[in-house]
């Protein structure tokens, strides 16, 4: 049966802990450009909205396991001239060995996948991030250990992002505290997954009281920028200063998934202060999305 990644919880908690453990292995044996496990091997990009890192991490990736990534920007492609998502799903999968896409329908990703003969990843939808969450999880492991036990708190937007730390906090046994306005509460199906993994509040200083780990995003996701006014005032209350950090303690870190904003959901003093690891976070998009790669295809 081929096996897709639309969302963190397509994988079984042993999968998704194998996963992260391999990509850190990768990532130690940085040097060595002898292992082609994917010698030949194509990977098709679809991309409807923008994208640096997992554009990036993917090619690059794709091409040190010894295949090839191609980029399509969907509106170059005969998407953008109303061909059906379904009949582009059954050529591309023809010619690749694999299909990452990046858009606004987790409804019309599960369609693509339906469709498909090869494994086909989520790049990020307006539900889900999964891949972000094994670069994530991963750098979590590597900076403080296991973190079974330990106590995560999302500040802001409860978003595509959000949802897929709800779903790792269920697959790795940690707890998650949502500090998030009511209007921008996470999604009611993720939240039912995780149970008692997860649990909503007001306050965001309350949340992050002794956490393990502060995480935020973006309060304007791709997509809503009509919204933005509005969300600059509801969210402001839930910004990662300073102080916030302080409430969790010296030894939490702080996470965000990039593109930041400073000034509004983290400060520069926070983000480009020595409990960040988000560049390290960054960097382990490759070596997660290599594991993950290598998981589905060989
Ligand atoms: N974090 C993330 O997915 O970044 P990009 O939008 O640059 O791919
Ligand atoms: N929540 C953000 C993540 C970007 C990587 C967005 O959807 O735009």
């Amino acid at each position: 049966m081929t096996r897709h990644l639309l969302k963190l919880s397509d994988l079984s908690p042993a999968e998704a802990r194998r996963i992260v453990e391999r990509g850190t292995e990768l990532k130690s044996r940085r040097e060595d450009h002898q292992y082609r496990p994917l010698l030949g091997r194509s990977l098709a990009m679809l991309f409807a909205k923008s994208s640096t890192r997992t554009r990036v991490s993917f090619e690059v990736g794709m091409a040190r396991l010894g295949g090839h990534a191609l980029m399509l920007a969907t509106a170059q492609t005969q998407l953008g001239r109303e061909e059906p998502l379904a009949d582009t799903a059954r050529v591309l999968s023809r010619m690749c060995d694999a299909i990452m896409v990046r858009n606004d329908s987790q409804a019309d990703q599960e369609e693509l996948a339906r469709c498909s003969r090869v494994p086909v990843i989520n790049g990020l939808s307006e539900l889900h991030h999964p891949c972000q969450l094994l670069a994530d999880v991963q750098t979590w492991f590597e900076h403080r250990g296991d973190p079974k036990g330990k106590i995560a708190a999302w500040l802001g937007d409860g978003n595509n992002v959000c949802n897929s730390w709800i779903e790792a906090a269920r697959l790795f046994g940690f707890h998650l505290r949502v500090a998030s306005p009511h209007q921008y509460r996470p999604e009611p199906a993720v939240l039912e997954f995780a149970g008692k993994s997860v649990s909503l509040l007001d306050d965001p200083g309350a949340a992050a009281a002794g956490a393990d780990l502060l995480v935020t995003d973006t309060w304007t996701s791709m997509g809503r920028e009509a919204e933005r006014a509005e969300r600059m005032q509801v969210l402001a209350p839930f910004q990662v200063d300073a102080r916030m950090m302080a409430t969790a303690g010296p030894d939490a870190v702080f996470m965000h998934c990039l593109p930041a904003h400073r000034g509004e959901e983290v400060t520069a003093e926070v983000i480009d202060g020595p409990q960040s690891v988000v560049w390290d976070e960054a960097e382990n998009r490759l070596w997660a999305q290599m594991a993950l790669l290598e998981f589905l295809l060989t």
